[in-house]
């Protein structure tokens, strides 16, 4: 059923494992997967597909060192360092090829990669593009949307002129969360700071949860409510960028929930 992106728990012993399946009737344990998650995304025309050239990783826990309850998703960063962009066209045509040609698949498939380099698992897939994945990957992505999209519908992927791709850049997307989020998000806080970010290099502010309320303010209306999207010629750049700019924003004058790691395991 529809978990909204928080359908998971991992669990690391026996212990956690025992309270995560508490309840359920029907369980089937296939594997323990090691290693980090990636998100792969590919262009699907029923016939083939078309990676986006670039893993991006998502955070999908509340906590640091990834403790706590799973979200929709707390920050992503793109590209991968360990993986060329052939290497990511490969992944797609192990993973996604099949797919596509079994089921004759059209639009974006995401597909929700664990594993350490050349022995991932597709853990999950989606029929869709990821969410805060696509605030990542489209900053990297130069032109116009539209023709690959138009290509998917028509069944002419094979016939779209290249995609080109920024190969210079690092990008971050960090999630301000609403207070109690994943679990019992406050709505209705007031957001102070948007102005700072008009006209700041290579930062941009994107609107999830909020809403204009009915004094004309505007204000928190969901549980991820912002997201601060930086680029910068380096991954570590674009973080220190967007957590500087994280620090403008307040909620009812307290400030956003923001999860303090998003990346940083990636430059390691
Ligand atoms: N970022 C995970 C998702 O969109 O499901």
């Amino acid at each position: 059923w529809l978990k909204q992106g928080k359908g998971v728990t991992r669990c690391i012993n026996v212990e956690e494992l025992e309270r995560a399946v508490r309840g359920l009737e029907n369980i089937v344990i296939e594997d323990y997967v090691r290693g980090p998650e990636a998100s792969h995304h590919a262009f699907c025309d029923g016939k083939t597909q078309l990676s986006i050239p670039f893993l991006a990783r998502d955070h999908k826990q509340v906590g640091e060192n990834d403790t706590g309850p799973m979200t929709g998703g707390m920050g992503t960063v793109i590209p991968l360092p360990n993986y060329s962009r052939q290497e990511v066209s490969e992944l797609g045509r192990i993973f996604v090829q099949p797919i596509v040609q079994a089921l004759g698949f059209k639009g974006m498939l995401f597909s929700g990669l664990k594993g350490l380099k050349w022995s991932e698992h597709s853990l999950e897939w989606n029929a869709r593009p990821g969410d805060p994945e696509t605030q990542v990957f489209m900053q990297l992505m130069k032109g116009n949307l539209l023709p690959a999209i138009t290509a998917c519908i028509d069944g002419t992927l094979d016939k779209l002129p290249p995609i080109e791709w920024h190969n210079d850049l690092s990008v971050i997307c960090l999630a301000l969360c609403a207070e109690g989020y994943p679990v019992n998000p406050q709505k209705g806080a007031v957001i102070e700071g948007i102005e700072s970010f008009a006209g700041v290099d290579g930062v941009q502010i994107l609107h999830a949860g909020t809403k204009i309320d009915k004094n004309g303010r505007l204000a928190v209306s969901g549980g991820r409510v912002l997201n601060i999207v930086a680029q910068a010629k380096t991954l570590k750049e674009a973080i220190d960028k967007a957590y500087k700019a994280s620090k403008n924003i307040a909620f009812d004058g307290k400030p956003a929930l923001v999860r303090d790691d998003i990346g940083r395991t990636t430059i390691l």
